[in-house]
């Protein structure tokens, strides 16, 4: 595969841990997390500021008038930094496809920055946002809908080079298209079988196919294995690891299954309702998360070792999730919070390092958007 850009050498942006004093740690889950803290990641690919999506609601056939809007996105930020996956967990209805959608600019934010090496593309258009564009691709949910049936897979995986055609010129198209089927374990003869003719796990190769095809950075996928067997989640996961180590791809990993995000992500953020509750790495939100919301997710994960299940403690969660129309004052998550205040209902909780862990080396120090974050011990997911 010699055109895609392969991550041959360490960059000035490859992850390097800096020199950290761990006389003071002691056991070694601490070290771990000390090392993590002190991360020196390299600049961000992608900072996003406050973005926000509303959606206007409407009344009225013939005289449209907006009666309020869906809070799908309220105001998030976060990083992501090269050769990193940072995977993006919530409920049903959270907003993660509009963050998605957001990143690559298939909806237009209502407010914030989404800056890419930089540079804000929510203020782009024409030929810049085209180049930028490149940069970011996308691996959809369903390999059973989003490849188009009257398409060859060689028309489908190729169709990138019709908008940027300075990637594969048109007598150089089938070589790169064969090149891009071997890369994702797909036999390059396969180049004019229709997507009917693959399964479910082959199809989500010709996805990813398609995916590298201008040679991107990051790539968005949004819950890219929760069509397939189980059996074949595992292949498409390793395919995506090994694809990631090779170009160097920076990976958002949006998924329902917190074992599998656990696995793929370096670290993680947690959505409720539109906002982000908590973000960290792995094993900051898994074995040490602080928000109530993400310790009421991880009980719930089945936990197969009957052991640990009976020492576990679930948390119920009580009530329905609020309309993102009509979102609860103060705190998002105070309707279903079993250690809700009055506080809670007054005051929007940021999302920050809470002041008590601010100055320690616990892995609870990370953010958390919770006015009384503290660990809780949750049995979590492998
Ligand atoms: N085009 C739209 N118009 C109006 N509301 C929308 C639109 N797209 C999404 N929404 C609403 O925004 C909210 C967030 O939707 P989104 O699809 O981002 O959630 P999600 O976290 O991806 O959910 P799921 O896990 O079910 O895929 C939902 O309440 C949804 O109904
Ligand atoms: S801010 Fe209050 S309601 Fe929100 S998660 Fe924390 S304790 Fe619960
Ligand atoms: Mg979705």
């Amino acid at each position: 595969m010699a055109e895609l850009t392969k991550a041959d050498e360490p960059t000035d942006a490859t992850p390097n841990v800096s020199e950290v004093d761990v006389a003071d740690v002691h056991s070694e889950e601490e070290a771990v997390a000390a090392l993590d803290a002190h991360v020196d990641r390299g600049e961000p690919i992608l900072q996003v500021r406050n973005l926000v999506k509303h959606f206007p609601l409407t009344q009225g056939i013939v005289i449209k008038r907006q009666i309020g809007a869906v809070k799908a996105v309220d105001g998030i930020s976060f990083d992501l930094y090269q050769g990193e996956t940072l995977g993006i967990v919530g409920e049903s209805g959270c907003g993660k496809s509009t963050v998605a959608k957001l990143l690559m600019n298939l909806e237009q934010a209502t407010a914030g920055e989404i800056f890419y090496k930089g540079q804000d593309i929510t203020k782009l258009s024409g030929k810049a946002l085209k180049a930028v564009r490149r940069n970011i691709q996308m691996i959809f949910q369903d390999p059973y809908t989003s490849l188009n049936p009257r398409m060859t897979v060689g028309d489908i995986i190729g169709e990138p080079f019709d908008i940027h055609p300075e990637v594969a010129p048109k007598g150089d198209r089938r070589r790169k298209v064969q090149e891009l089927l071997d890369v994702v374990g797909l036999n390059p003869e396969y180049i004019n079988r229709y997507p009917h003719q693959f399964s479910g796990g082959q199809r989500q190769r010709i996805g990813i196919a398609r995916g590298l095809a201008l040679n991107p950075e990051v790539i968005i996928c949004d819950e890219p294995v929760s069509a397939l067997d189980v059996s074949v989640q595992a292949q498409v996961i390793n395919l995506m690891e090994g694809l990631q180590d090779e170009f160097n791809l920076s990976y958002i990993f949006i998924a329902h299954d917190l074992s599998i995000v656990r696995h793929i992500s370096d670290r993680v953020g947690v959505m409720y309702l539109g906002k982000m509750a908590e973000i960290g790495t792995d094993e900051q939100i898994y074995d040490h998360p602080t928000h109530p919301y993400t310790q009421a997710l991880l009980s719930a994960v089945p936990v197969p070792d009957p052991d640990a299940r009976d020492h576990r403690e679930r948390i119920i969660l009580t009530g329905d999730v609020p309309s993102p129309a009509n979102p609860p004052s103060g705190c998002r998550f105070r309707t279903r919070c079993w250690k809700a205040q009055d506080k809670c209902a007054q005051e929007v909780p940021l999302l920050a390092v809470p002041e008590r862990f601010k100055s320690s080396d616990s892995p609870a120090a990370h953010e958390s958007a919770c006015h009384f974050a503290e660990e809780k011990d949750v049995v979590h997911a492998g």
